[in-house]
């Protein structure tokens, strides 16, 4: 029983989830300067978006209309989906919640802004908390604020695995992301969102020491292209 983490560069991943695979933020080679795949070496059955960032989105479409994958997001961004020809999706909101295939799917505050590559509203960004059939629980920050609403999710019993921001400028950084991870009590974290631009950058091993110094938690750096399983 077990979940397979890819990390493909800024906040891209695939998870393996018992079989179904699922692809957060397609944000692939040549668009993300840090992925070593294109979306057509990826495949996926369901492509969760966080928000309307290009960073987040530009290879969506494309991995959609290839794989067939359905998109989970919230409604603005499923209905932008929809109207390029692509199903199903789903239009989720904040605090709702949906059993999928792979488990149950929760969308969570992330304060951050949100505009489709088109200039269209992407309503508000959202993060992801999901309970997989296999009994691991996931928290995808998206890209936010550290924001108190975390501690809701500690309250409801915590994480095994957080999946956090750190780049600063446009996210919470490391000092903020520490603070996230004790709040959403996790038991490891795979920092995301730093060193794919010049003004993300961050020293991701100091944050990994400081996260087991000051809250005694697992962190894993990965490469991008490299994977780790729960
Ligand atoms: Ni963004
Ligand atoms: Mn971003």
């Amino acid at each position: 029983m077990t979940v397979k983490i890819t990390w493909h560069g800024h906040a891209t991943f695939s998870l393996d989830v018992e079989g179904f695979r699922l692809v957060v933020d397609p944000f692939l080679h040549p668009h993300n300067p840090a992925a070593t795949v294109t979306a057509e070496e990826l495949a996926a059955d369901f492509i969760l978006v966080t928000h309307g960032h290009t960073d987040h989105i530009a290879d969506g479409v494309a991995l959609a209309r290839q794989t067939g994958a359905a998109v989970i997001s919230n409604v603005e961004i499923a209905r932008w989906f929809k109207q390029q020809g692509i199903h199903p999706t789903y239009g989720m909101n904040l605090g709702g919640g949906h059993t999928f295939a792979f488990g149950r799917l929760r969308l969570t505050i992330a304060h951050h802004s949100s505009e489709l590559p088109d200039g269209s509203y992407g309503g508000s960004p959202v993060g992801f908390l999901i309970n997989c059939n296999d009994g691991h629980d996931l928290y995808i920050a998206g890209d936010t604020a550290l924001t108190y609403d975390m501690k809701q999710i500690g309250d409801g019993g915590g994480v095994d695995l957080a999946i956090l921001p750190i780049g600063d400028y446009y996210t919470m950084g490391p000092e903020e992301a520490t603070v996230a991870a004790q709040w959403v009590k996790a038991k490891q974290v795979i920092p995301c969102h730093y060193n794919t631009f010049p003004m993300i950058q961050v020293d991701a091993a100091a944050f990994a020491r400081r996260l087991q110094q000051e809250a005694e938690i697992d962190c894993t750096l990965l490469a991008p292209g490299e994977s780790t399983t729960l």
